[in-house]
């Protein structure tokens, strides 16, 4: 049995964390089946990944506390480690990635959302890296994505306090691009992602890796990686139709990701 679901829609695949029980929790088990599931996708076929979670209450609510309780110094690293190596996997995929945020992100759940490109929520969603409460530093990213997704004061305050936010505060800091009743974040997150599959694949793939890449370095730095990206989109049939199309003034073909 698995606790992550995967469906394909077209060209858009929906991941669901589906350990509702828990609340998602991501213990060993649920990060190897998303590992696996991440592995499986045909990155070719598919443009835009969407990940949510089982059920109108949780998003994931963290990693598994019951899990992880016993754990010495070296476990906890390891621990440490196999989540974020997964969430870089998930930052750095070919193809972008949608958070929809069903409920609680809570400590892993909130790293979890921000390896995600785009984060969108719904109205009952609580964002939160309530580590400290319970002894330990968030571990699967969250010192150091939190405060590249809003304001570094913010960030501590959320880290050091365990001040969890909700979803209309998390849109206020820009954690978030949009909020919406429950029942409407999937159909949003669908026709967002859809929007994304439209456009030509490899510009989609160097947008990302432009942006991803160059805000970890220097601007002198940041410019090279992105001319690089850019120059290597002119190689592509798809840049080819798409300037064609607008010289000739007509719709261009569907793109072909080549
Ligand atoms: N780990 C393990 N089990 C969890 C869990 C977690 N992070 N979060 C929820 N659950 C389980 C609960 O133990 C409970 O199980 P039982 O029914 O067997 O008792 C079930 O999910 C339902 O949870 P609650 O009864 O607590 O539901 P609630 O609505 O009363 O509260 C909640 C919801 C506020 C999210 C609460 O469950 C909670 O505080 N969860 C923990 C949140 C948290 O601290 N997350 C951070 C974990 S540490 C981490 O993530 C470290 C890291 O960076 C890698």
């Amino acid at each position: 049995m698995s606790f992550v679901k995967y469906e394909a829609q077209d060209l858009i695949g929906v991941i669901t964390i589906d350990r509702e029980k828990a609340l998602n929790a991501l213990n060993s088990q649920v990060l190897d089946d998303l590992e696996g599931v991440i592995d499986a996708v045909d990155y070719d076929a598919i443009r835009c990944l969407i990940i949510t979670g089982s059920g109108k209450k949780s998003f994931v609510a963290g990693a598994d506390i019951a899990e992880m309780a016993g754990d010495n110094k070296a476990e906890g690293e390891e621990f440490a480690k196999k989540g974020n190596l997964l969430f870089r996997k998930i930052e750095t995929l070919p193809i972008p990635v949608i958070a929809a945020v069903n409920g609680f992100a809570l400590g892993g759940g909130c790293e979890l959302s921000m390896s995600c490109d785009i984060r969108l929520a719904s109205e009952n969603a609580l964002f939160g890296q309530p580590e400290t409460g319970l002894g330990i530093t968030p571990g699967f990213g969250g010192t150091q994505r939190l405060m590249r997704r809003i304001p570094v004061g913010k960030a501590k305050e959320m880290i050091y306090a365990c001040a969890n936010i909700k979803a209309e505060e998390a849109l206020k800091w820009g954690l978030v691009n949009a909020v919406y009743p429950a029942d409407e974040l999937m159909p949003a997150a669908l026709k967002l992602a859809g929007k994304i599959a439209k456009n030509a694949p490899i510009a989609v793939r160097n947008s990302k890796a432009a942006m991803n890449e160059g805000i970890e370095v220097t601007m002198d730095e940041a410019i090279g990686v992105e001319c690089k990206h850019f120059g290597d989109c002119f190689e592509t049939a798809d840049q080819h139709e798409g300037m064609a199309a607008f010289l000739e003034k007509r719709k261009h073909e569907p793109f072909q990701n080549k």
